[in-house]
């Protein structure tokens, strides 16, 4: 299915697709693709996977047989949608992990699922507190053990940072502003809003 049909499947399917815009994710699929050279990446994770509606898109630039993997809390009590990453990522290996990306169990399991195999696509979208994504990315990178391979943060325009500067926090925004500069990047702030969002990719 190319990307357009099948955002439009999954937002027929998902219970709050307004979690993701559609011209950023779209745009993030053909930025990764092309990075990649339109070969198709051997392993994918995302943090903060929530009901699954990244990893349903992003799984369009999986190899058949590939690894999808997903990490989350459960802070915020929702289920992935196991029928529909099911059916839309047919040949993936799908291992979604129950825990929080900073507990060193979690990184054990990612370890373990991934065995050899180098993280080709890393997403970040959990907790968008600064620290935490820069845990996450510092942590999690080093799976990325070959180029080309990217990592893609979501929320680098303020979104949950809007609320959480009015408590004087700081952000993934923040994160993303203090590392963007150190890689090959592109981000991309839709128009279609003028709220949060944002996404930005790191080319390795
Ligand atoms: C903004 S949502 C992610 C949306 C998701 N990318 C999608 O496509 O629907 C944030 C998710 O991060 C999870 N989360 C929050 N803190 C976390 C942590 N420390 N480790 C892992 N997941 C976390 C939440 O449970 C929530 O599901």
């Amino acid at each position: 299915m190319n990307d357009v049909k099948l955002w439009e499947y999954v937002s027929s399917r998902i219970d709050d697709m307004s979690i993701l815009d559609r011209d950023e994710t779209l745009w993030t699929l053909r930025r990764i693709r092309n990075h990649l050279g339109g070969r198709k990446a051997e392993s994918i994770l995302e943090i903060g996977n929530n009901e699954g509606a990244f990893l349903c898109m992003i799984s369009n630039l999986l190899k058949k047989g590939g690894l999808l993997i997903g990490i989350d809390s459960g802070a915020w009590n929702t289920e992935v949608n196991m029928d529909l990453l099911q059916e839309v990522a047919l040949d993936a290996e799908i291992h979604l992990i129950k825990g929080r990306s900073e507990e060193p169990e979690t990184y054990a399991q990612i370890s373990e699922v991934l065995g050899g195999t180098t993280l080709r696509i890393l997403a970040i979208d959990s907790l968008h507190l600064e620290l935490q994504t820069r845990f996450e990315w510092k942590i999690y990178s080093s799976f990325i053990r070959e180029s080309p391979a990217v990592a893609y943060f979501h929320d680098i325009a303020g979104g949950f940072g809007q609320i959480d500067n009015l408590n004087r926090k700081r952000t993934t925004r923040d994160f993303w502003n203090s590392v963007k500069y150190y890689h090959s990047y592109e981000e991309k702030r839709s128009k279609a809003h003028d709220g949060p969002m944002g996404v930005g990719i790191l080319f390795l």
